[in-house]
């Protein structure tokens, strides 16, 4: 079940995302239903094992969506048990200045100061040259997302972070499947958060995950996502530190209840059974998904390296194996007709089409009005991403006949213009 399988060029529209998914994944909300438990219950640890498997990671917290993984990925390091490198307020954490939103604002929200870098057309991923030189004594952190699946240079992020002693959080909600040498991406920072929203390579509705290897991590993720609470018992669980009434901590009597204890100023972005059954049934697909993305990516790609003086495309470096979220185009500014005259004419024509997000986020009203902000250099590359970049869907319910319609639209486009 994806999208209506009858197609009529021109009259369906093609929609830049959306969900496959089939019997099983109706099948398991219902049992989830069934079992009357709803908050978070026996698919959400189905579906925590099979993300760890999946993903070779020894953590993994479920969240209800991409935003709240990046909330508490960035509020996990902020706990005293890390000592001098607990975050601070007044601390600077490096980021891209082309984006979405919420892979910035947990930083902003806690108080720390972001430093937004300039990116590379190449892969539309932060110029890792200019990163190095936006680093100082003040920078604790690099926070920020593969853009549209495409891996950043994690060998350069990596070489920094352990020369700086600097945290590492990965976006990958828009890059689940994506490698970097050839090894997941999400599996080199200390963190990585995923989003299950429809429009990511596998879905809950909404949902979202972080994991880690480090069990410090891994608890202090656990506490800020459950309310602030020092007890890291499952939902429905009690005493299973086995000293419920046991503890001492802070200025508490002996013995007060251990459920009841906070160590953190928390959330509550836990998500729901429902959510994690439908994630059971999706995770096993996602081998398919990913195959389907890859192919769709590179037919497009073909079609439009045609076209050299009109478009320019992304250039890996050999290293980047992504698991596109889209495919993105660049139309030149020598071309015969704008950004925005293209994506208006595939619209019309019932093509879905995106802008890479916020494009240069440091000119909406939200960031062009933050005080507390550091820029780095010139941001003209962000600007081009602005105007000039769009992209296609490339989902598993694209199928040959909508990219055979979707290539022969752009060509009557360009010949029209021409
Ligand atoms: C890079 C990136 N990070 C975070 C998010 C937020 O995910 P969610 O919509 O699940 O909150 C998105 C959303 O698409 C995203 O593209």
């Amino acid at each position: 079940m994806t999208q209506s399988s009858t197609f009529e060029p021109g009259k369906t529209y093609i929609p830049v995302s959306g969900k496959v998914y089939d019997q099983e994944e109706v099948n398991n909300a219902i049992e989830a239903a069934k079992d009357a438990w709803w908050t978070e219950g026996r698919f959400t640890k189905e579906f925590e094992r099979k993300f760890r498997n999946f993903m070779g990671r020894r953590y993994v917290s479920l969240v209800n969506s991409g935003s709240s993984a990046n909330l508490i990925a960035l509020y996990s390091l902020t706990s005293s048990v890390f000592g001098k490198r607990a975050l601070q307020k007044g601390d600077e954490f490096i980021t891209a200045a082309v984006g979405f939103p919420t892979t910035v604002n947990p930083g902003i929200q806690f108080g720390l100061t972001p430093v937004f870098v300039d990116i590379d057309l190449k892969t539309l991923n932060m110029d890792v040259d200019q990163m190095e030189k936006a680093i100082t004594p003040k920078t604790k952190l690099i926070m920020m997302a593969h853009t549209l699946g495409i891996p950043f240079d994690l060998e350069k992020v990596q070489y920094l972070a352990k020369k700086h002693e600097l945290w590492v959080i990965e976006d990958s909600c828009d890059a689940l499947g994506s490698r970097y040498n050839g090894k997941l991406v999400g599996t080199f920072g200390d963190i990585a958060t995923y989003s299950f929203y429809p429009a990511h390579q596998m879905t809950m509705g909404e949902g979202g995950a972080i994991i880690t290897d480090n069990p410090l991590i891994h608890r202090s993720i656990r506490q800020f996502r459950d309310w602030g609470r020092d007890c890291w018992c499952d939902t429905g669980k009690d005493n299973t530190c086995g000293k419920r009434f046991g503890w001492q901590l802070g200025d508490l009597p002996f013995g007060y209840d251990h459920k009841y204890v906070y160590s953190q100023i928390g959330f509550n972005v836990k998500l729901t059974d429902f959510q994690a059954a439908i994630g059971v049934a999706q995770i096993d697909k996602v081998p398919g998904f990913i195959e389907a993305r890859k192919e769709n990516y590179k037919k497009l790609h073909s079609f439009f390296s045609k076209f050299p003086e009109l478009f320019q495309l992304i250039e890996l470096s050999g290293k980047e194996d992504p698991c596109w979220f889209g495919c993105p185009v660049i139309v030149k500014e020598s071309a015969p007709f704008t950004r925005n005259e293209l994506t208006q004419y595939l619209e019309n024509n019932n093509i879905g089409t995106r802008n890479v997000f916020a494009g240069n986020l440091l000119r909406h009203p939200a960031y062009l009005n933050l005080k507390n902000k550091r820029v780095f250099g010139k941001i003209t590359e962000a600007d081009i991403v602005m105007n000039q970049v769009f992209w296609l869907g490339v989902w598993p319910g694209i199928d040959d006949e909508r990219i055979v319609y979707m290539t022969e639209s752009i060509s009557k486009f360009i010949k029209d213009k021409s």
